[in-house]
């Protein structure tokens, strides 16, 4: 049923392949913010993929704990810089709980197992020639914990963190980096870069200058893993925080190492694409496959860190919104480039896409395939999903690329069941298709949001596996789905909304009290999704068992619909012969008495409901004719 190409591409991707992927580990002078979750999340959507599509994954993530500036703002806030590195690690740990991470390790690199292996792979690249001592002289910059030139400066100061680097002068080890710089172009230039773009910026950077050697110890330090050669120094924090990507794997490193791919953000691409590979070159480990170099969320055009202060609190959105709206909102950012991000873009997205598209669809089908029931068939509309492309985009982790095909199809399943009316005609077989549609939709979309997918699975009985994405299975005993995700009110019409309340409160104050619930107040655009419409009675009929029910032909303009209403005691059926009343034109059908109601009509009724009163135009108008 799935075209051809998308058979290729599945079967030509090996199954079963180790798939090692890690993140960048943070810094824990601070707390997390939302550029620290988009990272996890977009690396964990990878990391879900590779496990959907059978690879053997292992997913890395940490944090950075032996800077100086973590020292600094730990002294700065009294507190023991180990207590702190350690309460401040376990709130990213904790990030990375809330936001439904599926890391497998989480190194913190004051473990010992890191601190062990960090001083011997240290050793490694000294006994082989690559360390020599010297005197630094020069400048470092405390944000990037890295040593600096006047050309790195604009105005005297870094750019990424908006400061002036110190002066420094003092004894010192170097690596030399310069030895490896041709492999370094030659390995770049073989694609180890991804996008290409980030690629070239670096080859750019390393065509017009000979590399410096890199000063790799730090001296009057208290805090960092002391060097093995010399115990006066410790160890250059880069050395040490890039190592932690082989110093976690302990017994697995000849199963994992080398990596599928790192996952960073722009910033620190240098760092992970020409010093790391020359440590490995120099200390004789492979190289990793790819490093993939993702932009920044940025907040109305401006980057977002911790040292400009303009941050987000992803925890702050997990408190008031659903672990997979949040994720859904950061996984459509762009991966390549820098994308604005803010609460009103998640909302956006929730109400737009989830909520509008995924979550009315899976309510719908669920509620009519309970109601109706399935028959199985061929499936014809899985032919409009782009699943080969989805795969390749997946392949070269353009994810976003990939959400947006994935979203496309759901807007074809939404095309498919509007135009078939499976409500009115209560064809089974389209129905049938629209649930295994959804199927291939869960499936596919599990690496993002992956409890929404498990709810959609339990919906209608399926289990998420790719090898049950183009197979057509049976499903039982469906049951309505519960609303997948609620319609999220914008900030601004928050504000609103509390004025309108406000106003309201102040005038109920004067009414009778208990006529209306303020709590109740929707939305005019609620409202208007209404179809309101005249319809002219041109039938009535009792219904069998039921004392209050009639059954009334009601022709509302283009068509004739059959409606059940509660007024017997309060109508006679020549009163209502050819009576004039408002329909509710777009309601989902319900059964009443084992007969099927089109739509509903409106009705005035008192407090003990003692009399019901329908509503009538004033005067005679064309059936059919919109209320509004
Ligand atoms: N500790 C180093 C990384 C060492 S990796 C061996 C570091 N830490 S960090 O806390 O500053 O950043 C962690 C990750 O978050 C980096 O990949 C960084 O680029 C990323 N981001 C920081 N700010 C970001 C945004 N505003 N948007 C997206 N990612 C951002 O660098």
């Amino acid at each position: 049923m799935i075209d051809k190409t998308t058979k290729t591409a599945r079967t030509s991707s090996k199954k079963g392949k180790k798939f090692y992927i890690t993140t960048a580990i943070d810094y824990v002078n601070a707390r997390p913010h939302i550029g620290h979750a988009y990272e996890k999340t977009l690396a964990d959507a990878i990391a879900r993929w590779h496990r959907l599509i059978g690879d053997k994954v292992w997913y890395l993530t940490g944090t950075d704990e032996n800077a100086q500036k973590n020292a600094l703002v730990a002294k700065e806030k009294g507190i023991p810089v180990a207590k702190f590195v350690k309460d401040n690690s376990n709130i990213f740990e904790d990030l990375c709980k809330k936001l439904g991470i599926s890391n497998d390790d989480f190194i913190r690199t004051t473990e010992q197992r890191h601190v062990k292996k960090v001083q011997e792979i240290f050793k490694e690249i000294f006994d082989n020639g690559d360390i020599y001592k010297g005197k630094y002289e020069g400048l470092y910059c405390t944000g990037c914990e890295a040593f600096v030139t006047e050309k790195d400066l604009v105005d005297g100061k870094c750019l990424e963190h908006n400061r002036e680097p110190l002066k420094m002068s003092e004894d010192a080890y170097f690596f030399k980096l310069s030895k490896y710089q041709a492999q370094i172009q030659k390995i770049i230039r073989d694609g180890l870069i991804i996008p290409k773009e980030k690629g070239n910026e670096i080859l750019s950077r390393l065509e017009g200058e000979d590399l410096r050697d890199l000063c790799v110890s730090r001296t009057n330090l208290e805090w960092g893993i002391d060097s093995p050669i010399d115990k006066r120094f410790k160890i250059y924090v880069w050395i040490d925080a890039l190592s932690n990507y082989i110093t976690a794997l302990e017994n697995k490193e000849d199963e994992f190492w080398p990596a599928d791919v790192h996952v960073v953000g722009k910033g620190i691409n240098w760092f992970h694409t020409v010093i790391w590979p020359a440590i490995l070159l120099s200390a004789g480990y492979k190289l990793p496959k790819n490093v993939l170099v993702h932009g920044y969320l940025t907040l109305g055009g401006q980057k977002m860190s911790k040292s400009l202060g303009n941050v987000i609190d992803p925890f702050d959105l997990l408190k008031k919104y659903n672990k997979d709206s949040v994720r859904y909102s950061l996984l459509k950012c762009s991966v390549f480039e820098d994308s604005d991000y803010s609460e009103e873009i998640l909302i956006n997205r929730n109400n737009n896409e989830l909520a509008d598209k995924l979550g009315n669809l899976v309510s719908r089908i669920s509620t009519l395939a309970e109601r109706d029931g399935l028959e199985k068939c061929d499936n014809k509309l899985l032919t409009k999903l782009k699943l080969s492309e989805i795969e390749e985009f997946m392949q070269g982790f353009e994810i976003d690329k990939a959400l947006g095909l994935i979203f496309g199809f759901v807007d074809r399943i939404n095309e498919f069941v509007q135009s078939k009316k499976p409500w009115e005609t209560h064809d089974k077989k389209v129905l049938y298709q629209a649930v295994d549609s959804v199927k291939a939709v869960a499936i596919l979309l599990s690496s993002f949001i992956p409890e929404t997918c498990d709810k959609i699975a339990k919906t209608f009985g399926f289990e998420i596996k790719y090898s049950n994405l183009a197979k057509g299975l049976v499903y039982k005993n469906i049951k309505k789905s519960e609303i997948l995700f609620k319609k999220i009110e914008s900030a601004e019409k928050n504000e609103l909304k509390e004025e309108k309340i406000k106003g309201g409160k102040e005038k109920l104050n004067k009414a009778p009290e208990g006529i209306i619930s303020m709590a109740d107040i929707i939305k005019y655009d609620d409202f208007a999704k209404l179809d309101l419409r005249v319809g002219t009675i041109k039938k009535i009929e009792d219904v069998e068992g039921a004392d209050k029910l009639l059954k009334l032909e009601v022709d509302v303009g283009k068509e004739k619909r059959t409606i059940l209403a509660g007024i017997k005691k309060f109508y006679s059926k020549e009163e209502l012969k050819g009576k004039q009343i408002i329909v509710i034109c777009n309601l989902e059908p319900r059964k009443l008495k084992g007969q099927v109601s089109e739509g509903m009509l409106l009705a005035a009724v008192n407090g003990d409901e003692s009399s019901v009163v329908l509503l009538s135009p004033e005067k005679k108008i064309d059936s059919g004719s919109k209320v509004q």
